[in-house]
C-alpha cells in the first residue's frame, strides 16, 4: 500500500542483486524501477521510479538472486554426509534476529507482519518444507528433475518467522492429541532418533493449548535437525529447525542429559508458537518477552511431562544464578534496553534476556498464583492474537487478571539494571521474633557505594524450621527498609527468607542467623531448592568480598550427607570457579585435594553402576560426581575410568552414554598423546553428533602444550561442525591453565577467519566469554580490552565489558582471599592439635 505519494520504495535488503522491480497500481500498469541504491550499512535498498506512484494499494515485483551462503544466517547452505559418506548440502533459514533481508528484499521489522504465500522449485528427489502445509505440487515446466511445491499461504506474521528448508530428511510422524500433525525429520536413515522429540512435541501441543486456553492455529508442525546450525533451535512458525543434537535421542547412545535437553528445547520452541509467533514483540526491545518466558515455560511443560526430573530446582542452577551472576555487574544492563543497529539487537540474546527474563517471570507467576496468572496470558493472547504486543501489554492483561500492582513490581526488575542484596537480622522478644530487612543494589564488587538508590518491590517470604515449606509471612518490601514480627517463634528456631529461591535477590544472613541454618543443611531439614539457594548466596557474596571465601568452604563441608543431584551441580559449579581461580596460584593442588575430600563420600554411596530402582537424576549425579573425582585425580576414579575405557576401547565393554563425559574428561585430564589420538579416532568413528559434541568438549582437559595445540588446530579443522568450534576452544580455556593462556592466543591469532565464520552474531560473544573469562589479573583485563579496540566486534561489544570488569574481579578475589583460602586448606590438612 503506497501511503503518501512518492517515487522511492525503501526496504531491507543484504547481500543480494536485485535484477528488475516493478510497482503495478490495482487495475493500472506496472511501472519499472529504474535506480536501485544499496545502502549497505543499513542493510537497505531504495527503488527509484520514473514517476510518482499515487496513494492506494498495488503489487510490488522483484526479480532478484542471492548466493547461498555458508554463514549459518538468511538462506544457506548446510553439509552433510550421505549413510555412503558421500558430501551433500541441504538448503536451510535462519532468520532470526535481522536476516530475512538476506534472503528476499522485505520489511524485516517484527511489527510489519503479512501473509506469505511460498512456492519453492526443488530437485524432485529432495523434501521440500515450509511454515505451511503443502497445497500444490507440479512437474516444473523448464526441467523434468524439477518440481515446483506450493505452500498454504500463512497467517499474518513476521518475516523473521519465515522458513524454508530443502534437502534429504526420514521423518516419523504422530498426530497430537488436539488433531495437530506432528513431524520429526531426521538424517536419513536416522528416523527412529525423532521419537523421544516427537513424543515430547505431542505431549506439549496440548499442554499447552490447555494452558493457554488459545488453539495451535496451523494444521501442521514440523521440527527438523539441521547439520550446520548456529543456535540451538528456531521457532519458526510451523518449521522449528534444531541443531542435531537439540532433537535427535537414540536409546542406547544418548545420555540422560541430552534427554532433557531435547525435552527443554522443544517445550521452549513450541511456546514460542503462542508466545512470540501468535503475538510477536513489537521491537525487539521487548525480546525479553519472546526469550524470557519461553526459557520459563519450558520448565513448566518439562515437569509436566516428566515429573521425574525435578527440572524446578534445575531451573535455579541453570538459570536464576546464571541470571544473578551477570545481573550483578556494571557492565550488565536492563532487561528492556533499547537497540537499533542489528549487531545491537545480537548482543541482547544473552543471560539477562533470557534467564533473567525468565527468573522474574516465575517471581511474578508465583506472586501472582497459577489460576490469575494462566487468566491474563489468555486475555493478552487472544487480544494481541497476530498482532504486536509490548512489555507493558503483558502487564496490563495480568493486572486486569489478578487485580494486583503488577506493573508497579516488574517496572523495577525490567526498567533498571541488577537486583538486590537484603540484609536481614533477627532479634528475639519474647515469643517473637523481630525481623529487621534491609534493600541495597546487589555489586559483584561489593557493596553498592552509588549515589542514587535504586529500589526493587520485591516479593519477600518467610519460613521458619517448624514448616520449612510453608510460607509463615508473605509481604512485599516495597521500601529500603522493613521490620517484621513473626509471633511464636521459638529461639531455637530458625528463620529463613526466599523459600523456593523464588524471589530474585540475594540474602545476607546476621552471622547468628547463618550458624543456625547449618544444621538444616546438614540434616536436610531444608528443602533442596533453599541448600541451594544458600550456597549459591554464600558463594557470591564471598567473591563480593563481602564475606570470606574460607566461611563459604565451611559450609560447603556440611553438605557431606546431601543426595540432591542439583545441589550437588551447582556446589561442583562453584567449586569449577573456584579451582580456576586458584589455577593462578602456587597452591592449585590442594583444592583439588579438598574437591576430592567433598565428592568422595558421595561418590563411595554411588558407585560406578546403577543400582535397581533408580533414575534420570541418579545417572546425572553418578557423571557429575565421577567426573568431578576424576579431574581431581582420585585415585580410585582414575583407575576405574582407565579400565572402562580400554574395555570401551577394545570393543568388550561399551560404556554407557551416561558414563562417557566424565571418564573421557577423567582420562584425558590425565593422559598423553596416545590417550588424545584415541579419542579423536573416536570422533571420527562417531555417526552421532552427540558422541561427537561430547569428545569435543572435553578435549580441552588434556595439559601438555604440544596436544593443548593438536585440539586447538583440530577445532578449525573440517571435522568440527562450524558452531562447535566454539565449544572446542572454550573446552581448551577451560580445562588448564596453560590451555587458557594458549586459547587466548589461538584466538587472537585467528581472530580474523573465527570472525569471519560467526559474521558477528552470539557465537563470537560466547567464544569471547569462554576464552578469557578465567583470567585474574588487572594487566590481562588490559590485554583483552586493547585487543577487542583494535579489533572490533559490535556484537559482542558489552560481552568484552562484562568480561573485562570479570578479569579484574578475579584479580580482585585472588588479592584479597587467597592467602586465608591457602591457610585454611593447610590446616585441615594437619593433625587435629593435642588438648
Ligand atoms: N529464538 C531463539 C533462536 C535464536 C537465538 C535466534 C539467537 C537468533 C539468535 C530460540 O527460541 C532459542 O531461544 N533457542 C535457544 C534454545 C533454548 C532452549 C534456550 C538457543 O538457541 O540457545
Ligand atoms: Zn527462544
Amino acid at each position: 500500500q503506497v501511503k503518501q505519494a512518492t517515487n522511492q520504495i525503501v526496504m531491507n535488503c543484504a547481500d543480494i542483486d536485485i535484477i528488475t522491480a516493478s510497482y503495478a497500481p490495482e487495475g493500472d500498469e506496472e511501472v519499472h524501477a529504474t535506480g536501485f541504491n544499496y545502502q549497505n550499512e543499513d542493510e537497505k535498498v531504495t527503488l527509484s521510479f520514473p514517476s510518482t506512484l499515487q496513494k492506494g494499494t498495488g503489487t510490488l515485483k522483484i526479480d532478484f538472486v542471492g548466493e547461498l551462503n555458508d554463514k549459518m544466517k538468511g538462506f544457506y547452505r548446510s553439509k552433510y554426509t550421505t549413510p555412503t559418506g558421500d558430501t551433500r548440502y541441504a538448503a536451510v533459514t535462519q532468520f532470526e534476529a535481522t536476516d530475512a533481508r538476506r534472503a528476499f528484499p522485505c520489511w524485516d521489522e517484527p511489527a510489519i507482519k503479512a501473509t506469505f504465500d511460498i512456492s519453492l522449485v526443488v530437485p524432485k528427489d529432495r523434501v521440500a518444507l515450509s511454515n505451511m502445509n503443502v497445497v500444490d505440487r507440479k512437474p516444473y515446466p523448464d526441467d523434468e528433475n524439477l518440481v515446483e511445491v506450493k505452500f498454504a499461504r500463512t497467517p499474518t506474521m513476521s518475516t523473521y518467522l519465515v522458513a524454508f528448508v530443502v534437502g534429504e530428511y526420514d521423518f516419523v510422524e504422530a498426530r497430537s492429541l488436539d488433531g495437530v500433525l506432528v513431524r520429526v525429520y531426521t538424517p536419513v536413515g536416522k528416523a527412529e532418533q525423532g521419537k523421544f522429540a516427537l513424543e515430547v512435541a505431542a505431549k506439549t501441543l496440548p499442554f499447552y493449548k490447555d494452558y493457554f486456553n488459545v488453539p495451535y492455529p496451523l494444521p501442521k508442525i514440523d521440527l527438523i535437525a539441521i547439520a550446520d546450525f548456529a543456535a540451538g533451535a528456531m521457532e519458526n512458525w510451523g518449521l522449528v529447525t534444531y541443531r542435531e543434537t537439540a532433537l535427535l535421542i537414540d536409546p542406547k547412545n544418548s545420555c540422560s542429559s541430552s534427554r532433557q535437553w531435547v525435552a527443554l528445547v522443544v517445550g521452549h520452541e513450541l511456546a514460542h508458537q503462542w508466545f512470540g509467533n501468535l503475538v510477536t514483540m513489537e521491537w525487539w526491545t521487548h525480546l525479553w518477552l519472546n526469550e524470557g518466558f519461553a526459557s520459563w515455560i519450558e520448565y513448566l511443560c518439562v515437569d509436566h511431562c516428566f515429573p521425574e526430573y525435578d527440572i524446578w530446582t534445575q531451573f535455579v542452577s541453570a538459570d536464576y544464578t546464571r541470571a544473578q551472576e551477570l545481573d550483578a555487574l556494571d557492565n550488565s544492563h536492563p532487561i528492556e534496553v533499547s537497540v537499533g543497529h542489528p549487531s545491537e539487537v545480537d548482543e541482547i540474546f544473552d543471560a539477562i534476556s533470557y534467564s533473567k527474563g525468565a527468573s522474574v517471570i516465575r517471581m511474578l507467576h508465583d506472586y501472582i498464583g497459577d489460576e490469575d496468572f494462566r487468566k491474563g496470558m489468555n486475555l493478552y493472547l487472544t487480544k494481541f492474537q497476530q498482532k504486536n504486543a509490548a512489555t507493558e501489554d503483558l502487564w496490563e492483561s495480568l493486572e486486569k487478571a489478578s487485580g494486583k500492582p503488577i506493573a508497579a513490581v516488574m517496572n523495577t526488575w525490567t526498567k533498571q539494571m541488577g537486583f538486590p542484596l537484603i540484609y536481614v537480622e533477627a532479634e528475639q522478644q519474647e515469643d517473637d521474633k523481630v525481623l529487621k530487612l534491609i534493600q541495597k543494589k546487589f555489586c559483584a564488587s561489593g557493596p553498592y557505594t552509588g549515589e542514587d538508590f535504586p529500589m526493587w518491590m520485591v516479593p519477600i517470604s518467610i519460613c521458619t524450621s517448624d514448616d520449612p515449606t510453608c510460607a509463615k509471612m508473605q509481604i512485599l518490601m516495597d521500601k529500603p527498609e522493613l521490620t517484621l514480627v513473626l509471633k511464636d517463634i521459638r529461639p531455637d528456631q530458625w528463620v529463613k527468607l526466599n523459600l523456593g529461591t523464588v524471589g530474585f535477590y540475594r540474602t545476607q544472613y546476621s552471622p547468628d542467623m547463618l550458624e543456625s541454618l547449618i544444621p538444616a543443611i546438614k540434616d536436610l531439614s531444608l528443602p533442596p531448592v533453599d541448600r541451594l539457594g544458600l550456597q549459591n548466596d554464600l558463594f557470591s557474596l564471598a567473591r563480593a568480598g563481602i564475606i570470606s571465601t574460607v566461611e563459604v568452604l565451611k559450609v560447603m563441608e556440611a553438605f557431606v550427607n546431601e543426595p540432591n543431584y542439583t545441589v550437588w551441580s551447582d556446589l561442583s559449579c562453584n567449586l569449577g570457579i573456584l579451582s580456576t581461580l586458584l589455577s593462578h596460584t602456587d597452591f592449585y593442588e590442594e583444592i583439588q585435594v579438598f574437591v576430592k575430600d567433598v565428592f568422595s563420600p558421595i561418590g563411595e554411596r554411588l558407585g560406578w553402576d546403577p543400582k535397581p530402582g533408580e533414575g534420570h537424576l541418579d545417572a546425572l549425579l553418578r557423571g557429575l560426581v565421577l567426573g568431578k573425582l576424576g579431574k581431581a585425580g582420585h585415585k580410585a576414579t582414575l583407575e576405574e575410568a582407565r579400565r572402562r575405557f580400554k574395555d570401551h576401547v577394545e570393543g568388550k565393554h561399551i560404556l554407557s552414554a551416561d558414563l562417557r563425559s566424565p571418564v573421557y574428561v577423567t582420562i584425558l585430564k590425565h593422559g598423553d598423546s596416545t590417550t588424545l589420538d584415541t579419542m579423536l579416532k573416536l570422533h571420527k568413528q562417531a555417526d552421532m553428533q552427540e558422541e561427537k559434541n561430547r569428545i569435543e568438549r572435553v578435549l580441552g582437559a588434556i595439559s601438555q602444550p604440544e596436544l593443548i595445540q593438536k585440539v586447538l588446530t583440530f577445532a578449525l579443522s573440517e571435522e568440527v561442525r562450524p558452531q562447535d568450534t566454539v565449544s572446542v576452544i572454550g573446552g581448551v580455556a577451560g580445562g588448564s591453565k596453560q590451555g587458557r593462556k594458549a586459547a587466548w592466543k589461538f584466538v587472537r591469532d585467528n581472530w580474523e577467519e573465527l570472525y569471519n565464520r560467526y559474521q558477528g552474531g552470539f557465537l563470537i560473544s560466547r567464544l569471547i566469554k569462554l576464552t578469557v573469562d578465567g583470567f585474574a589479573n588487572d594487566k590481562m583485563a588490559a590485554e583483552v580490552k586493547a585487543f577487542f579496540e583494535s579489533h572490533p566486534a559490535p556484537s559482542a561489544e558489552r560481552t568484552v565489558q562484562q568480561c573485562c570488569e570479570n578479569i579484574l574481579l578475579n584479580a580482585a578475589w585472588l588479592k584479597r582471599d587467597a592467602e586465608n583460602i591457602h591457610q585454611y586448606f593447610l590446616q585441615r590438612k594437619a593433625p587435629p592439635a593435642m588438648v
